[in-house]
């Protein structure tokens, strides 16, 4: 629209005037995405953007997704100003991980290896000794346990259960799960997998077991997208955030994609799954935020100290 076209020639104008760059997740509108890619930024997974902010010369990150990115970023570029359209975005899975109750969960079991998925506060990372995203955590925990480790996983329970049973590692697991993906259901997957021979399943590995044992592809967002790029098939049946499909129709216009069943919903469906969070994130905040400064993170000297060793480790383990 020409709202938008008048947003987005703002937006440009701004990002350069101020030595800024946009770094925007999958899940974010594609408006956001398309303009995050053409200005010079980036639209990736979340240790993708992890990386892309800490390599980028800009003096500010545009952070656009939920607060832990914002926050991860402050901590690996402390000498950049990170602004988020909106710092009220956050996650179920931070949500459902307060700092102390962490802090207590640990001191219960100081013989295990404290590892938390990138989807919490500075504050729990700060009492990590690594941090994963789901790209790099089945590797790390594998890593782990050929080392004798124990570990203790924080917060998503599907996420650990899945690395739980595909590296047989000892680990003990936080109760915490993703509002979006939990909706997806196992049932919903096997009846509409079954009207659709040839039919691939992906799926991310924040969804419940009997979605993800059913997937031919669990992984990141990054990694899904790779997958209908490169899979010859036809039709994907799609457990993740919708605002994915934006990516993956640029990538694979001529497949079929579909949105994977979620709870009381027998048929398919058009952005069911979609995170109220990260659907906070918008052309307007992204201008206002450039223009006001109004939202920005902050992270504490000392919490950034200690937060920076796990995620430095996850880095160097990546690279
Ligand atoms: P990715 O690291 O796969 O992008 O996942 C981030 C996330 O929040 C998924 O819900
Ligand atoms: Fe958190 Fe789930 Fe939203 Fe990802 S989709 S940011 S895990 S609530």
């Amino acid at each position: 629209s020409a709202e938008a076209e008048e947003l987005r020639t703002a937006i440009r104008r701004e990002l350069e005037a101020q030595d800024a760059v946009l770094v925007a997740h999958y899940y974010t509108d594609p408006l956001i995405q398309s303009l995050a890619e053409e200005t010079g930024g980036c639209v990736a997974d979340s240790l993708e953007m992890a990386r892309f902010g800490n390599a980028h010369p800009a003096s500010t990150l545009v952070v656009a997704g939920v607060r832990f990115m914002g926050e991860t970023a402050k901590i690996l570029n402390p000498e950049k100003r990170v602004l988020m359209p909106t710092l009220e975005a956050t996650c179920s899975l931070d949500i459902g991980c307060p700092a102390d109750e962490f802090a207590a969960f640990c001191d219960q079991h100081p013989e295990r290896t404290v590892v938390v998925y990138a989807n919490t506060s500075a504050a729990v990372k700060a009492r990590a000794d690594w941090v994963v995203t789901s790209s790099c955590a089945e590797a790390i925990v594998d890593y782990l346990d050929s080392k004798g480790e124990t570990i203790l996983w924080a917060p998503d329970k599907h996420l650990g259960a899945y690395i739980q049973r595909s590296t047989q590692a000892d680990m003990l697991l936080w109760d915490g799960s993703c509002i979006v993906h939990e909706e997806f259901k196992g049932q919903g997957v096997e009846d509409l997998r079954a009207t659709m021979p040839g039919a691939v399943v992906l799926a991310h590995p924040e969804s419940p077991a009997a979605v993800v044992e059913q997937a031919d592809v669990v992984g990141s967002t990054s990694r899904l997208i790779e997958a209908v790029r490169t899979m010859d098939a036809e039709d994907f049946i799609v457990a993740t955030d919708s605002g994915i499909f934006h990516k993956m129709h640029e990538m694979a216009p001529e497949k079929n994609l579909i949105e994977a069943p979620t709870a009381g919903q027998g048929a398919t469906c058009r952005s069911c799954a979609h995170c109220p969070w990260m659907a906070m994130n918008g052309l307007d905040n992204v201008l206002r935020v450039l223009r006001k400064q109004d939202e920005e993170i902050h992270v504490d000297a000392a919490t950034r100290e200690k937060a920076l060793i796990p995620l430095q480790r996850m880095l160097d383990f990546t690279s």
